[in-house]
């Protein structure tokens, strides 16, 4: 972990962006505007898919996905303010001359950019959002205090949050020239600062994990893939104020998110890094197994065998 460390460092160094001075926020063709087919969501989402959105006016296509950004953005912010009082919190447990000391200093600054970035993006569309509600926001307060109690278990909510978005704004970078300029150039910093954050998680956990004693590991092996479930639910699906602003019916979300196969391929390979690491640092077994497949999150082949 030192060497590998050592290289994070580096690489923050090299690499690193500017909420404002790197995003070119006034250029006129940085502007949201409801004539743009590419605010649309594409027929690859499941909600997107439907008959039902694909019937509703291009003005509400458009402002509809365009607020879904906007909200996962919001929920993306919430999440960043956890990690970065979390690293902060585990910072201090560490010694001076610890390289981990100086790289999550590297990850809070990133991730405060970020924070910035979408909090602008956000304003700039001029559309209301809501962050994380009720009981997830009251547990998003407790989560940070983990990472000084059982750091594992926090880098775990950090995979949660960090994965399936992570590989949701990937897939959206690849349908290149279909996705507005700012959002693409917005998404293009996060993925490139996110690859950094998500390799010292994993660093962190696949040396950690395998010193923990019997009773803290059977718990990460239970508690993994429900963390991940629910991250990656909050993070891919229309939460329920924007569904009830716009009027989505509920047979409709069901059809997006719990019928559809589109929905099931994006939960399984945002999560196929985690259940990869979980599997080489041995925190699976058959029980376990049965609730990853509960959640929909492990690989649709693997799927098919359990169910074979
Ligand atoms: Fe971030
Ligand atoms: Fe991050």
């Amino acid at each position: 972990m030192h060497h590998a460390l050592t290289v994070l460092n580096r690489a923050s160094l090299r690499r690193r962006f500017d909420a404002y001075a790197d995003v070119p926020w006034d250029e006129p063709d940085m502007t949201f505007d409801l004539d743009d087919p590419r605010l649309e969501l594409p027929v690859s989402d499941p909600l997107g898919a439907t008959d039902w959105y694909r019937s509703q006016p291009a003005e509400t296509r458009r402002r509809l996905g365009l607020h879904f950004v906007c909200a996962q953005l919001r929920v993306g912010m919430d999440f960043e303010a956890v990690l970065s009082e979390g690293l902060l919190e585990l910072g201090r447990t560490l010694e001076l001359e610890d390289p981990a000391r100086r790289y999550v200093l590297h990850e809070v600054i990133e991730e405060a950019q970020h924070t910035l970035m979408f909090r602008e993006l956000i304003l700039r569309s001029g559309l209301p959002t809501q962050g994380l509600t009720g009981l997830d926001r009251l547990h998003s307060y407790t989560v940070p205090k983990l990472a000084r109690s059982f750091p594992e278990y926090f880098f775990f909510f950090v995979l949660g949050g960090e994965a399936p978005i992570d590989h949701a704004q990937r897939e959206a970078l690849r349908r290149r020239g279909e996705v507005h300029p700012l959002i693409e150039r917005v998404m293009r910093i996060h993925v490139t600062e996110e690859a950094r954050h998500l390799s010292f998680a994993e660093g962190f956990l696949r040396e950690r994990v395998p010193r923990l004693g019997r009773a803290r590991r059977a718990f990460l092996a239970f508690r993994v893939p429900i963390i991940l479930g629910e991250m990656s639910k909050r993070m891919l699906e229309v939460p329920g104020w924007l569904a009830r602003e716009y009027r989505i019916p509920s047979a409709v979300r069901r059809e997006a998110y719990r019928q559809g196969p589109l929905h099931d391929a994006r939960l399984a390979a945002g999560a196929r890094s985690v259940r990869r690491l979980v599997e080489d640092i041995g925190l699976t077994g058959p029980v376990t197994d049965r609730l990853w497949r509960h959640w929909r999150i492990t690989a649709p082949d693997a799927h098919a065998r359990a169910l074979a």
